[in-house]
């Protein structure tokens, strides 16, 4: 855990919240200070004008349908009364990441947790660990998308099985390579690609990199190839993987995930920069700047 996370932990139990069994607390508006608003705006005005083009269209729908503000900290509960008429999802706040089984819960009932919190203005461009504008800004508009928000659920029950099928390693990296750093075909973008994971689309750095620097790998969706491919948690992607369509993440994740890892776990994982002679190449990186090792 960072020190950050303590430290909010800390100031989340000196101020007597109440966190529950499943780690929801109720937001503390209150505890937003001016200079959390304006990280916020910050955020929000740099990002927004970075996406235009570079951001599938249904999360830009999204922003819109659930009026994300732009000059202050979304309330939690007021969001959720607009995304639950449009596909049933709420919002819930967390003190930060969740044990596995109690996320996956919280997925396969339709509710997102975002981290109650924000970053300092210190750590506009990078953070390790996810905060409120990465949780809220990145990942909430596409709940409002009714095939992303089912595939959303759907991975939630297929993580609670994967829990009891020991893969969790597996379910870590379709999440990884598709809900934070999916890239999605689309005809009317420059490169025919456009962003649509989370992790992307709440980096200022990654939004143009994964779209428009030379070095990563390209590559089409391919659910087992996915599930087996180790990421970088600490730098941009080496490899990012493309979707057709939310349509096909769905599908993927309708099968028989387990018959897919059974068979995953019978070989070494690949390496993230790794590209395979059964690849549908989008796109071969140069590989340039990457670190030889620290794939997780
Ligand atoms: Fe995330």
């Amino acid at each position: 855990m960072s020190a950050l996370v303590t430290e909010k932990l800390h100031e989340q139990f000196d101020a007597g919240l109440v966190t529950r069994a499943d780690f929801t607390i109720d937001q503390p508006y209150e505890r937003y200070s001016i200079a959390d608003h304006t990280v916020w705006q910050e955020l929000y005005a740099r990002q927004t004008t970075l996406l235009r083009g570079r951001v599938c269209e249904p999360f830009l729908r999204g922003i819109d349908r659930l009026g994300l503000a732009p000059d202050r900290i979304p309330n939690f509960d007021a969001l959720s009364g607009k995304l639950m008429p449009a596909t049933g999802w709420q919002i819930v706040a967390v003190p930060g990441l969740v044990p596995d089984e109690v996320f996956f819960d919280h997925l396969a009932n339709r509710r997102f947790p975002v981290t109650w919190w924000m970053r300092g203005r210190d750590k506009l461009d990078y953070l390790q660990e996810p905060d409120c504008f990465h949780d809220l800004y990145g990942h909430v508009p596409l709940l409002s998308d009714p095939v992303f928000a089912d595939y959303m659920q759907l991975y939630g029950q297929q993580g609670l099985a994967a829990v009891k099928l020991g893969v969790l390693p597996m379910l870590a990296r379709l999440y990884w390579y598709t809900v934070e750093f999916g890239l999605i075909r689309d005809a009317s973008a420059a490169a025919g690609l456009k962003i649509y994971g989370a992790g992307i689309a709440s980096s200022r750095t990654e939004s143009i990199y994964s779209l428009e620097s030379d070095a990563p790998n390209r590559l089409a969706f391919d659910l087992s190839r996915v599930v087996n491919t180790r990421y970088r948690i600490d730098t941009v992607q080496k490899t990012y993987f493309v979707i057709d369509s939310f349509e096909q993440l769905f599908e993927a994740v309708q099968q028989d995930l387990g018959a897919v890892f059974q068979q995953a776990a019978t070989r070494e994982p690949y390496r993230a920069g790794d590209v395979l002679v059964s690849d549908c190449v989008i796109q071969r990186g140069t590989g340039e700047g990457w670190l030889d090792d620290g794939d997780v």
